[in-house]
């Protein structure tokens, strides 16, 4: 069994969480009577059932696409998926035994809002459609930590290509499931749920773009957001929104579930930028997850030459970097 003990890159949990909503938080977990309550990991448990009742297996290893590589070493298995970030299951990073309880089949993907014809389809149905290959990308949490990981899926820009969007849409909404009888972390009624995110339509057929069906070769574990989460490694890790259910074309905005509750700390656009703090803490740097070593975030988190473009001409009232 994994013990950890958090070490000086780890923030306090009220350091990452806004703090009047940690503070709240913790309250209401008192009065619940939950406050205290350790979640134990179970490193080879979580591993060995990512796979049990999947039938998309088959589909792993998929062929690396060469074209992203990494300047580090992929994050060891056993650290990205034993600290994870997903609320629907609990606000501390060891969710990975409460995530379990999420029933990953069947799964049904909702298309809808403006496009051609909406659709709602099964992911192995969905999964038929779209070509999968691997690809090594940095992962940044706006936490100030990061990990290298070898993500399966496909093109966003596949997605949106079969969803045949109007031309009036300028944004792609997407929402994760809402299910308090599996998420204790739903319950409570303190946070917005769903938990819900969105990019312009630029953004979300950038070649970066990105849904993860699988990881390290296999179909993803439910604590990395299976069965189908977004990945968009430019932008700071709270916009790839896990376990989605729904993705919406729209004219509007979408507010994302962490700027309805937060706005002056997390925004829409949340590019990667060491040179603008979060209002709390710095960007300069990286705990590496895995190696206890730092090292310096970069612009876009590395990846200014496939997105810098899309930000160009904005109004400067715009905030990009938060
Ligand atoms: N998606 C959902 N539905 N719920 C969440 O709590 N957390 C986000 C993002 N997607 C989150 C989510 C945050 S803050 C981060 S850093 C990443 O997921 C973490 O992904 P990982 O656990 O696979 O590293």
């Amino acid at each position: 069994m994994l013990v950890r003990t958090r070490k000086g890159w780890e923030l306090p949990e009220s350091a990452a969480t806004p703090e009047s909503v940690f503070l709240n938080r913790r309250s209401l977990l008192r009065a619940a009577g939950f406050a205290g309550l350790g979640v134990a990991t179970h490193p080879a448990a979580v591993l060995a059932q990512a796979k049990d009742g999947d039938p998309s297996t088959k589909l792993y290893p998929a062929k690396q696409n060469p074209k992203f590589v990494l300047d580090r070493p992929v994050t060891e298995e056993k650290y990205s998926t034993t600290y994870n970030n997903f609320y629907e299951f609990g606000t501390s990073k060891y969710v990975a035994d409460a995530a379990q309880k999420l029933p990953i089949r069947p799964w049904a993907v909702k298309i809808d809002g403006m496009v051609a014809k909406p659709m709602t389809l099964g992911i192995d149905d969905l999964l038929a459609k779209m070509p999968l290959e691997e690809r090594l990308y940095r992962h940044r949490c706006v936490e100030a930590w990061s990990m290298s990981v070898p993500w399966t899926g496909f093109p966003l820009a596949e997605l949106v290509k079969l969803a045949q969007p109007k031309p009036e849409a300028k944004y792609l909404r997407m929402e994760t499931f809402k299910d308090e009888k599996v998420a204790n972390g739903q319950r409570g009624g303190f946070y917005n749920w769903p938990y819900v995110e969105g990019l312009t339509m630029a953004e979300a057929t950038n070649d970066l773009a990105f849904m993860a069906t699988g990881v390290y070769g296999k179909p993803l574990p439910k604590q990395m957001g299976a069965p189908l989460r977004l990945a968009v490694p430019w932008k700071y890790g709270f916009k790839s929104i896990k376990s989605v259910v729904r993705f919406s074309f729209t004219d509007k905005r979408p507010v994302s579930f962490w700027e309805e509750l937060q706005s002056s700390e997390y925004g829409f656009w949340a590019n990667v930028n060491p040179d603008v703090p979060h209002p709390r803490w710095s960007q300069t740097d990286e705990e590496v997850i895995g190696t206890n070593k730092r090292v310096p975030t970069l612009l876009f988190n590395g990846y200014g030459e496939f997105v810098a473009g899309l930000y160009k001409g904005l109004p400067a009232t715009e905030k990009l970097y938060m």
